[in-house]
């Protein structure tokens, strides 16, 4: 679909959801179950496009990875198994399948080349080519290894004690992948602690690896047992309808098996500072990655400072954090989230810019944005920019503007989120 015309009235939000699976979580899964011998399954599975194209790429290496709606069941004969690729890995637009499986292939036994859409073709690749390198990876693409395309000789990895440059995921998770298969033990040292799924899910799946104080210790040459893997629902798909409930007059909602790894929970201490009116019951979790129960209802906003070591604990909300902060009393300011420039768009001037023609005051930084509110949201014109996240943000504004918003190119949601809108109509009642 090219454009979809959003017109929405203020009708409340009201009930009870379960979000899909957690993107970052089912990414893991695939490469976990790929890499041990056996069979792993999965329930809770994301059935976007990004998790999609990583099933894809390990499909092209010879693991047979069967699915059905959120279950899969992965039949791999272990990563010195794998055969090598005829055809390109390719990887779409997704970045975590990108970067992570740069240092899973390091290790292997196999050549392979790997490619991914235009958006991927312009984000940088060096922060793990990089580190790789270093390790003896052997690594060669456009612009010395800095973008895609990158062909990689799988081959024997020394061990590597790095201090991450930036605060990022996908960097750490590349380096314990290649870790793993390396000689020697690994210390990956964070000044700011990232998403940790890699190194929980390395427990899961019976892999000794310690982290303290954002030092990670991890002995090479384990060999990941294959398990089932639980996902979540995802946090950062739950945060468009806990801030639409906050937004819209009359709102509640509940959304049940919401992944709460305190990594990843920046969202609601951003909600909380706001004064929204939010309960959060942890349940418990079925294995490493907490889940719970996240209730939101209607209220009154104020502004707040976003900065430092919380901005890794919410770096996919804050498209959405700028829209709350449009209809929250006073200034909020956001520092510290270069980072945005680099995601699937320029996350800073998208905001900045799509919000913008709908009336918000969002003056951009380089380093993150200025939000002033309240002000009235109109109805207008907003571009996805085939942004998954800016497509949520827009539709989830739509709520509260005071006329209808067309939202060009809303297919890009299907990459965190396919069935985002019949979700958001059974809360419309
Ligand atoms: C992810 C890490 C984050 C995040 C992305 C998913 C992951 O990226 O923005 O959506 O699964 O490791 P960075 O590592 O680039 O911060």
């Amino acid at each position: 679909m090219e454009r979809m015309t959003l017109d929405y009235g203020e009708a409340a939000l009201k009930g009870s959801l379960a979000v899909p699976g957690d993107k970052s979580i089912s990414h893991r899964s695939v490469m976990f179950g790929s890499m041990a011998e056996g069979r792993t399954t999965v329930s809770g599975f994301l059935p976007g496009e990004d998790c999609l194209r990583t099933i894809d790429c390990f499909r092209s290496l010879g693991v047979r990875i069967d699915r059905e709606g959120t279950d899969l069941i992965i039949d791999s004969p272990g990563i010195d198994g794998w055969k090598e690729p005829s055809e390109i890995l390719y990887t779409g637009n997704s970045g975590t399948t990108t970067r992570l499986i740069l240092g899973v292939l390091a290790g292997s036994r196999v050549h392979s080349v790997v490619t991914g859409d235009s958006s991927i073709a312009k984000r940088p690749m060096k922060r793990v080519t990089g580190p790789l390198a270093l390790m003896g990876a052997d690594i060669r693409g456009r612009d010395d290894a800095r973008f895609t395309p990158l062909s990689v000789q799988g081959g024997p990895l020394r061990a590597i004690d790095y201090e991450m440059p930036v605060a990022s995921a996908q960097v750490k998770s590349a380096v314990l992948f290649a870790a793993l298969r390396a000689e020697g033990e690994s210390v990956v040292r964070e000044k700011e602690v990232s998403r940790d799924h890699t190194e929980r899910m390395m427990q899961n799946f019976g892999i000794r690896i310690e982290s303290e104080d954002g030092i990670i210790r991890l002995a090479g040459g384990q060999k990941p047992s294959a398990v089932h893997v639980d996902v979540p629902g995802d946090i950062s798909s739950a945060a468009f309808f806990l801030a639409a409930a906050a937004l819209v007059p009359g709102s509640r909602v509940e959304l049940g098996n919401v992944g709460l790894n305190p990594t990843r929970t920046g969202m609601l201490d951003a909600l909380e500072a706001m004064g929204a009116d939010m309960e959060v019951d942890e349940s418990g979790s079925a294995d490493s990655e907490p889940r719970g129960t996240v209730t939101v209802r209607h209220s009154s906003l104020r502004g707040t400072e976003i900065s430092g070591a919380l901005i890794p604990r919410l770096i996919d909300e804050i498209p959405v954090i700028a829209l709350l902060a449009t209809q929250a009393e006073g200034t909020t300011v956001i520092r510290d989230a270069e980072e945005l420039r680099v995601k699937e768009t320029d996350r800073i001037a998208a905001v900045a810019e799509e919000l913008g023609k709908l009336g918000a005051d969002i003056e951009p930084a380089p380093d993150g944005m200025i939000i002033r509110g309240p002000v009235k949201l109109r109805g207008g014109s907003v571009d996805s920019r085939g942004d998954h996240r800016i497509g949520m943000m827009a539709a989830v504004a739509a709520l509260i503007t005071d006329g209808p918003v067309t939202l060009e190119d809303p297919d890009c949601i299907g990459i965190s989120y396919p069935g985002f809108f019949e979700d958001l109509d059974s809360l419309r009642g």
